[in-house]
C-alpha cells in the first residue's frame, strides 16, 4: 500500500497535524473562522502562493551572489591552471545538482516547510531536525547572509566612494552592509509579494550581468580591443592546463570555493509548502535553475580568462572589477561594481525571505520561544484586520477589494513573520561586526555540508525504510550515492586542513544536542501529552479530551 508522508509520526509535527484536523472539518465558509488563515495568527502554509517563477528566482536569486564575482582567484590559485578551474567549477555545479535533485526527492515526499528541519526529523529522529534547526538559525543562515551583506557592503562603497575606502575602513564597509541588511528585511516584513516580487527583478538583473560579461569577453577576445590597449593573449600562448595543481588538498580548498558560488541550491525546500503545486514544481526549478547557472558560470569564467591575464585572476579577489576596468576602463569598473552589489543584494533578499520561514517554522514547532512563529505584528494587528474583514461586508466593489487586499494574508501588509526575521537580522547583523569572510565561509562551509550530507544519506535510507512511500519526483539512485560521497570527502578534508573551525562546529553542535536532550525535548515531550483540536466555531481547544472527540 502507498503511504504519505504523514502516516509516520503524524504528531511529530503541530504544523502538519493541525492543517491535517483542518481538513478533515471541511473548510468554514468564513475565511475570518479560518483557523489557518494568517489573519488568525494561522500558518504561513496555508498561502499556496508561490509558483514555478517564484521558485525559480528563489533558487537562482539566492546562488547567483557573492561567488562568481569573488570566488574565481580562489578556485584559479587552487586549481592551478584555467582547465583545472573551468573543471572545479564543472564538479561544482554538478554536485550542487545532485544535491539539489535529492532535496527535490525529500521535498516531494515530505511536502512541508523548513527544509532540512522536517527531513532530518522524519528520518532521524527530531533531535536531528532540532540539530539542524539549532545550527541553521544561529549560524548558517545569519552567516551566510553576513557574507553575503560584506560583499555587498565592499563592492557598493567601491562603486561609489573608490577602491581607496575599501581598504581604509573596514567600518565603512560594514555599516554598508548592514544599511543593506536593513533595507532587505524591510521589504520582506512589509510583504510576501514585495520579497518575491524583488527576488524575481534581481533574477533577470544578474542573469543580465553574467550574460554580459560573457558577450563582452568574447568580443574582446575576437576583437583584441579593450580600453587598456591589448587585451591579455595568454588564452592564446599558454596551454589551458599549464600548472595544473596535483595536491588533492588544494583541490578540496578550490572545490570548497566553487562550492560556495552553487550554493543556495535548497532555497525552495524551506518554502515547499507554499508551492501551488510542489510536487510539479521543484524539480522543475531545480532541474531548470541549475543547468542555467553552471553554464552562465563556465561562460563567465572563459570570459575572465580571456580577458584578464592567468596570474591576474588569481591575484584578485574583485576579479569582475579588474574584468570592466580592463575592457571600459573607470568606467566599466563602476557599472561591475554596481552590478555586483546589486547582485549580493537580491541574494540577500532572497536568503532573508527564506531565513525568516525558517526562523517561523522553529517557533512555531516550540523550538524557540513561541513569539518566533507569530506573524504580523501582533494580537492587536490581527484584530484590527480581522475587524475591518468582517464590518465592512457591504461596502463598494473598490473598497472591499482594496480590504481585501490589506487584509490578505499573501499581500497584506507586514502579515510575515516579523519577529523571526528580526532575530534572524540581528543575528546577522552581530556576524556583519565581529566576522570577516574567510572565517565565515569555511565555518559555513563544514557546517552546511555536514546537514547536506545527513540529509541526502537520509534520501538513502528512507528508500530502504519506506520503499511505499510516495514519491512524486525519484531521482536516480545514483544521484545521492555521488552528493553523499563527494561531501564526504570533503568533510573528511576540513578536519585536517582546518581542525580548529571544525572543531567549533562540533563543539556547537554538541552544544545543540546538550540543549535538546536537557532542555527543549524534554519539554516537547511533555507537550506531546496536549492535543490541539480547531473546532468549527474556528476556535482552538486544546487536551486529550478534545483531541479524542474529534478523532471519533
Ligand atoms: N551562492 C551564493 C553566493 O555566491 C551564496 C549562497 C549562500 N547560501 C545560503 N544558503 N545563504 O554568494
Amino acid at each position: 500500500s502507498v503511504s504519505s508522508a504523514f502516516d509516520f509520526a503524524p504528531n511529530l509535527f503541530p504544523l502538519s497535524s493541525t492543517a491535517q484536523g483542518y481538513t478533515a472539518l471541511g473548510a468554514p465558509s468564513n475565511p475570518a473562522l479560518d483557523p489557518s488563515n494568517a489573519l488568525n495568527g494561522g500558518s504561513l502554509e496555508k498561502n499556496k502562493s508561490l509558483t514555478y517563477l517564484n521558485g525559480l528566482s528563489l533558487v537562482i536569486g539566492l546562488i547567483i551572489g557573492s561567488g562568481i564575482f569573488s570566488s574565481p582567484s580562489q578556485v584559479n590559485k587552487n586549481a592551478g591552471s584555467p582547465g583545472a578551474a573551468l573543471l572545479v567549477w564543472v564538479v561544482a555545479g554538478v554536485l550542487a545538482w545532485t544535491g539539489a535533485a535529492s532535496y527535490a526527492e525529500l521535498g516531494g515526499a515530505i511536502p512541508l516547510n523548513g527544509g532540512a528541519q522536517v527531513y532530518l526529523s522524519k528520518i532521524y529522529g527530531e533531535w536531528a531536525g532540532f540539530l539542524f534547526t539549532w545550527c541553521a538559525v544561529c549560524v548558517l543562515k545569519p552567516g551566510s547572509a553576513a557574507i553575503i551583506a560584506i560583499i555587498f557592503g565592499e563592492y557598493l562603497v567601491r562603486a561609489i566612494i573608490g577602491a581607496d575606502a575599501v581598504d581604509a575602513s573596514t567600518w565603512l564597509n560594514k555599516a554598508v552592509a548592514i544599511a543593506g541588511l536593513v533595507i532587505v528585511t524591510l521589504l520582506n516584513c512589509v510583504s510576501t509579494k514585495l520579497g518575491t516580487r524583488s527576488a524575481d527583478i534581481f533574477m533577470f538583473l544578474k542573469f543580465f550581468a553574467l550574460l554580459g560579461v560573457t558577450v563582452i569577453g568574447i568580443v574582446v577576445a575576437v576583437t583584441g580591443f579593450s580600453y587598456k590597449g591589448h587585451a591579455s593573449e595568454d588564452w592564446k600562448k599558454q596551454s589551458w592546463f599549464d600548472g595544473t595543481e596535483t595536491n588533492i588538498s588544494n583541490w578540496a580548498v578550490a572545490l570548497y570555493a566553487g562550492l560556495w558560488a552553487f550554493d543556495g541550491w535548497d532555497n525552495v525546500n524551506y518554502v515547499t509548502a507554499e508551492f501551488k503545486n510542489p510536487a510539479r514544481d521543484l524539480p522543475r526549478v531545480i532541474h531548470t535553475s541549475l543547468p542555467l547557472v553552471i553554464a552562465s558560470y563556465l561562460l563567465a569564467n572563459i570570459s575572465y580568462f580571456l580577458v584578464l591575464p592567468a596570474s591576474l585572476i588569481e591575484s584578485t579577489n574583485t576579479v569582475a572589477v579588474a574584468f570592466g576596468s580592463q575592457v571600459f576602463g573607470p568606467v566599466g569598473s563602476l557599472v561591475l561594481a554596481l552590478f555586483v552589489s546589486g547582485s549580493c543584494f537580491g541574494a540577500l533578499n532572497a536568503t532573508t525571505f527564506t531565513s525568516g520561514r525558517l526562523v517561523y517554522a522553529a517557533g512555531k514547532e516550540g523550538y524557540l520561544p513561541a513569539l518566533f512563529g507569530t506573524i504580523g505584528l501582533g494580537k492587536t494587528h490581527r484584530a484590527i484586520r480581522l475587524h475591518t474583514l468582517n464590518a465592512n461586508p457591504s461596502k463598494s466593489k473598490l473598497s472591499r477589494k482594496f480590504i481585501s487586499w490589506f487584509a490578505d494574508a499573501d499581500a497584506g501588509f507586514f502579515f510575515t513573520p516579523i519577529a523571526a526575521m528580526g532575530l534572524n537580522a540581528a543575528l546577522c547583523a552581530v556576524y556583519i561586526l565581529i566576522g570577516s569572510f574567510d572565517t565565515l565561509v569555511t565555518f559555513y562551509g563544514v557546517a552546511g555540508y555536514s546537514f547536506y550530507f545527513l540529509a541526502v544519506l537520509g534520501l538513502i535510507i528512507l528508500r530502504v525504510k519506506e520503499p511505499t512511500l510516495e514519491r512524486p519526483y525519484k531521482t536516480w539512485i545514483t544521484t545521492p550515492i555521488i552528493f553523499c560521497c563527494v561531501s564526504l570527502f570533503l568533510l573528511s578534508r576540513a578536519v585536517f586542513a582546518e581542525p580548529v573551525q571544525t572543531l567549533i562546529v562540533v563543539a556547537f553542535m554538541a552544544a545543540g544536542l546538550v540543549i535538546w536532550f536537557a532542555w527543549v525535548g524534554r519539554r516537547m515531550n511533555k507537550e506531546r501529552g496536549r492535543f490541539r483540536h480547531i473546532d468549527n466555531q474556528g476556535s482552538e481547544k486544546v487536551g486529550w479530551r478534545f483531541w479524542k472527540r474529534w478523532r471519533t
